[in-house]
């Protein structure tokens, strides 16, 4: 028997490449076509191991580009779309919002009408927890948790979850919503926290951390995210919204503290930063939803989870190093920056950008006093202005937003 053909768009990015490979180990019957821009975020190593073949196929192209899609849509027998494809990262959303509306709205949109005109049989929409906003020291989100999205990147995810549930309710469209936490694991760019700590502390540079590093995040291994969302394709109800998560909270001074054992360095390298505006204080996912309903479990405890990743970025440092030196790949340029230096793959202009907004409208921190052996606050400029660290990844939160 055939299989079913996906389109997974976002498939070269950290969590769309873990679940190309993720499905067809699984199901080497079906097809996947891979429909990525190849933004700064987007790297063909990642689908290392995949050639094109009779069931993997990759195309690229931009969500956003509406002849594109009508092209592929009517070449391919599309079953099922699952829609990674986005801008990710809070930092550069505040640097350059308007890019996050484009590609994750308005692709989404453009993604849902070919869909919808070539009627597939599932849509699945990746989206975050973030799109609720933060929570005080208690309770979690549910699938009923009002949207209250407090980053441009947040904000245009819940925009796309909005655009995608409309798709549903007019024009009958199997829509699909997932929300995870922050994930972790092999293939993320080197920008997000765990991946910054590692590949800094591996070199001996200074670790920036925002405010006073008590900011929870609920972090989540990324093969557990791929299986929830195997899950959802297999199981889940159109029209429904599931949350996923790992219950693993932890501060994010929790987890470089980790990290920096694992790797046997000093907390020293731990230098806390002036806090990025807008910033949630605490993410936890309530995710009885899927697990009640279509049987899903994670499979990694946090610890082993984290061990295993920072062996995998200790393997594999040529993987982060170019990463970390090329510039981005041709194509659509890498997202735009306050300061007009849009080549710059890891550029550091959010961060800069951080220092210098207003402190109106920042979410207060719980407690006030550091809690690491840290030096006294340094500014992201002070740190990212060293020659060792120049053009080097800086982010030090969690998760998409992280
Ligand atoms: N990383 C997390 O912790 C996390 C958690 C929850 C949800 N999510 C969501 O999961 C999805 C994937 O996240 P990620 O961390 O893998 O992101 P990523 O930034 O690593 O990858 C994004 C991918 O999308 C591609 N892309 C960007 N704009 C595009 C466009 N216009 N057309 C086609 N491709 C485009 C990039 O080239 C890149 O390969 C996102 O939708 C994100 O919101 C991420």
């Amino acid at each position: 028997m055939s299989g079913r053909t996906l389109l997974v768009t976002g498939g070269m990015g950290f969590i769309g490449s873990n679940f190309v490979r993720y499905w067809l180990e699984r199901r080497p019957q079906d097809r996947v076509i891979n429909l990525d821009a190849l933004t700064y975020a987007g790297n063909t190593d990642n689908a290392a191991g995949l050639p094109d073949s009779a069931n993997y196929h990759f195309v690229r192209g931009d969500i956003t580009d509406q002849q594109q899609l009508k092209q592929l849509f009517t070449q391919e027998l599309i079953h099922t779309v699952v829609n990674f494809a986005a801008e990710s990262h809070v930092d550069r959303s505040i640097g350059d919002p308007g890019i996050f509306v484009r590609t994750n709205v308005l692709g989404t949109q453009c993604l849902l009408d070919q869909a919808r005109v070539h009627g597939v049989m599932r849509f699945v929409h990746i989206s975050t927890d973030e799109v609720y906003g933060t929570l005080g020291q208690e309770g979690k989100f549910t699938e009923s948790t009002p949207l209250a999205p407090n980053s441009p990147y947040s904000a245009s995810k819940a925009g796309s979850d909005l655009v995608a549930r409309a798709y549903y309710e007019t024009f009958g469209l199997p829509v699909i919503i997932t929300r995870c936490s922050n994930n972790y694991g092999p293939y993320q760019y080197p920008e997000k926290l765990i991946p910054a700590v590692i590949t800094r502390a591996l070199q001996d540079e200074p670790v920036p951390v925002y405010g006073n590093g008590l900011n929870v995040r609920d972090w989540l291994h990324v093969e557990d995210h791929c299986s929830a969302i195997e899950a959802v394709i297999e199981r889940g109800v159109p029209g429904e919204v599931y949350n996923i998560g790992g219950g693993n909270e932890q501060t994010n001074l929790q987890m470089v503290r980790r990290i920096l054992a694992e790797l046997g360095k000093p907390e020293t390298v731990i230098q806390f930063v002036a806090d990025r505006p807008g910033h949630d204080l605490r993410y936890a996912i309530d995710a009885r939803k899927i697990e009640r309903e279509l049987g899903w479990q994670p499979s990694y405890q946090l610890a082993e989870g984290i061990r295993r990743t920072v062996e995998w970025y200790v393997s594999h440092r040529a993987w982060w190093n170019k990463s970390l030196v090329t510039q981005p790949q041709l194509g659509r340029p890498a997202t735009g920056t306050a300061s007009g230096a849009p080549n710059m793959p890891h550029n550091t202009s959010a961060v800069v950008d951080v220092q210098h907004a207003p402190a109106t409208g920042q979410r207060q921190q719980p407690g006030s006093a550091h809690t690491a052996s840290a030096p006294a606050m340094a500014t992201a400029d002070d740190i990212l202005t060293r020659p060792a660290v120049s053009n080097r990844p800086i982010m030090m939160n969690g998760g998409d937003t992280p």
